[in-house]
């Protein structure tokens, strides 16, 4: 057992303070934000994150994992002090290192024996380096101490099952031996562990995101060409993802990425390359398609209604930047439900979580407790997050309560036939031929 401090209980922090403790660890974690504390402190989660309050009670109830505001109390016999503060774009889309910052003096000011200080924040190359520094100049006679990076690759909706499961666990340090030490701690998720320099390893972050981002950008792009020649993006990708060196993940077309990671990494990398006169241009192209698809269901929407859409009533089915989440920054829907209402369109909204945090961002939406409410005299419907309870909608008792049948399926997740039989006018996104094929793959060696 190790003693952990773990500095900010946002998505990161809270599921990988409370998986580390389930591993068995002794976790303190640290956040500036009282409130939070108090409620994490009374059972209640700042997040909707799947299997997290049962995860953060069990361990809480076992002594292992404890909630504070105070960095004495979290670092007073730490082995390892976790960094998971945020790191959201600046204006100019650079990463926005003040939390980060905030929380390296915090650290200098009380710490009291070596320490491991873990960067577990999406930082840009160098930031390891400059925590050092910090630390240095804020106290020189602070301990001694090694600075590792080890970069999260959870995604939200699945964060626990993630950390517990993942492909690989990246270390960087100057200090092998610090790093191997922050390996030990990972020993039991029975994962590959790659050892490398802290610069690598920020690295490797910043580069495995922008990737997974241009292979959505890319399919996207294959979409539109698919809707432009009669082709069906779905059965593409399938056939694309047979291919071993493609693979069939993150081959979904549909309204771009969203949430709070893509969009400020793939922007802060850019970024990173200019200060150094590089010319990122796919990182360009991928953030512009990006862009662009946010406006595919207005322009379905005009296809069907016209380009007239003032006093047009449109649903939205989903809110939150992906399901199993209440995340809702950078999520698709702000930029398309804005859009429609700047057409004039009046737009009413329905996610089965995010809808609190969601009215907070968005005016003049109305918000409704069903799927067949916001379906209740509808001009058209769009689907913008693919929650599972929409895959099974009744779409008969849908389409016989909207006023005209228009269904943007904006995540392909309706057969577009069953849909048209059902008497829609669907769109999905890059399905040209609206799903004709058959979408099965036909097993030649099993004897066909
Ligand atoms: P978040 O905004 O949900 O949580 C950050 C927390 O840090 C907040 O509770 C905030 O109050 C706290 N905080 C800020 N400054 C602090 C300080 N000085 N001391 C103590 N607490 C402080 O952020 P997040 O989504 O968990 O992201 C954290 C980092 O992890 C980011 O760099 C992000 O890019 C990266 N990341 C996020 C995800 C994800 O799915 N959200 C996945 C991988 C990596
Ligand atoms: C993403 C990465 O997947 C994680 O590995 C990483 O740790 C995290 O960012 C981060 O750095 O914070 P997350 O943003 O939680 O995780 O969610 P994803 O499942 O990656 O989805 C991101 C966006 O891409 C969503 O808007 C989703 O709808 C969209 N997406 C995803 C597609 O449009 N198509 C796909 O095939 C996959």
């Amino acid at each position: 057992m190790k003693n952990i401090a773990l500095i900010g209980v946002g998505y990161v922090g809270l599921v990988s303070g409370a998986c580390f403790a389930d591993l068995g660890n002794k976790v303190t974690a640290v956040d500036i934000n009282e409130q939070r504390i108090d409620n994490l402190n009374q059972g209640r989660m700042p997040i909707f994150e799947p299997g997290l309050e049962e995860l953060v009670r069990r361990n809480v109830n076992a002594g292992r994992l404890y909630f504070t505001t105070s960095y004495e109390e979290a670092l007073n016999d730490a082995d390892f002090v976790f960094i998971a503060v945020g790191t959201p774009s600046d204006v100019d889309g650079q990463a926005d290192l003040r939390y980060v910052r905030m929380a390296a003096e915090s650290i200098a000011d009380v710490m009291n024996h070596y320490l491991i200080l873990v960067n577990k924040s999406t930082v840009p190359v160098g930031t390891g380096d400059w925590v050092a520094e910090i630390i240095h100049s804020r106290r020189p006679d602070a301990p001694d101490f090694d600075v590792v990076s080890c970069p999260e690759f959870l995604r939200e909706g699945s964060a626990i099952a993630d950390f517990m499961n993942p492909d690989r666990v990246i270390l960087g340090s100057i200090n092998r031996d610090a790093a191997e030490k922050v390996a030990q701690l990972h020993l039991p998720l029975r994962t590959t562990l790659m050892l490398t320099d802290l610069r690598t390893a920020e690295m490797v972050k910043y580069a495995s995101n922008a990737f997974l981002a241009a292979k959505i950008s890319f399919i996207n792009e294959i979409a539109n060409i698919c809707e432009a020649l009669g082709a069906d993006v779905k059965e593409v990708a399938y056939g694309m993802g047979l291919d071993k060196r493609i693979g069939p993940y993150f081959l979904d077309a549909g309204l771009g990425w969203g949430g709070s990671c893509f969009p400020k990494d793939v922007q802060a990398l850019a970024s990173m390359a200019e200060v150094e006169s590089r010319h990122p241009h796919l990182l360009h192209a991928v953030m512009d398609i990006n862009r662009d698809q946010r406006h595919s269901p207005l322009r379905k929407v005009e296809a069907f209604l016209g380009r007239d859409l003032r006093d047009r009533k449109i649903g939205i089915l989903g809110l939150a930047f992906k399901p199993n989440t209440d995340d809702m920054r950078d999520a698709p829907s702000i930029d398309i439900i804005r859009n429609l209402q700047r057409k004039g369109a009046r737009v009413r909204a329905y996610d089965p979580v995010a809808m609190q945090r969601a009215a907070k961002l968005l005016n003049g939406v109305e918000m409704l407790d069903s799927a067949y409410a916001v379906a209740e005299g509808a001009d058209a419907l769009i689907l913008v997050t693919e929650w599972n309870e929409f895959k099974n909608l009744d779409l008969a008792r849908i389409k016989r309560s909207m006023a005209h049948p228009v269904l943007i399926d904006g995540r392909n997740v309706w057969d577009p036939l069953k849909a048209q039989e059902f008497g829609f006018k669907y769109a999905g996104i890059g399905r040209g031929y609206e799903g004709r094929g058959s979408g099965h793959p036909l097993d030649l060696a099993e004897g066909l």
